[in-house]
């Protein structure tokens, strides 16, 4: 298994990834037009987990200045449990460090139980009782 930089060309494959992936929600965001223009604006921060040349997990990551976000981290079923998902969150957050960024959030849905577990398991993680998250209406692309 190797690490290296989401491209647009793995927009296919990461897209058929997340679509059979329950915990994972496309949205209008995940077509070609806007993950590629999300890569370009984030520059070394998205990442594919690959073996045999085949993506089997990825961590899109962005930042605003001040605080990091993961969105959209998924492994392969047939790759799991065997720190992948470790290794992309680990290369991630160093990369946004590297970019001055000590702080980053991963808002997760009560909807994916998987990832609520993941994630609580994290050494190094926390989750946040003392914040509700606002969000605007999604409206049509
Ligand atoms: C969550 C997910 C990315 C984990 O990927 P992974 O490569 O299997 O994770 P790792 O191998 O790095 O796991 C490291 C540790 O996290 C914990 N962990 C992993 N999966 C877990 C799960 N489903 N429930 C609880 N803890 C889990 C374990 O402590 C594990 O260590 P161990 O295998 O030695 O016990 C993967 O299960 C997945 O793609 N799930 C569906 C998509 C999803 O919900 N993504 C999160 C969006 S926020």
């Amino acid at each position: 298994m190797h690490l290296r930089d989401a491209t647009p060309a793995d927009h296919p494959a990461l897209h058929d990834l997340w679509a059979r992936t329950p915990g994972i929600q496309l949205r209008n965001e995940d077509a070609r037009a806007p993950f590629c223009a999300y890569l370009a604006r984030n520059p070394g921060l998205s990442l594919v987990a690959e073996v045999d040349g085949v993506p089997v997990g990825c961590l899109l990551a962005g930042h605003d200045g001040r605080r990091g976000y993961l969105q959209h981290l998924t492994v392969d079923p047939a790759w799991r449990r065997r720190g992948i998902a470790t290794a992309l969150i680990e290369t991630v957050l160093a990369r946004l460090a590297a970019q001055g960024i000590a702080k980053s959030h991963v808002f997760v849905l009560d909807a994916a139980p998987e990832a609520l577990a993941f994630w609580r398991a994290r050494e190094g993680w926390g989750e946040r009782r003392d914040i509700r998250v606002f969000s605007t209406l999604e409206h049509p692309a």
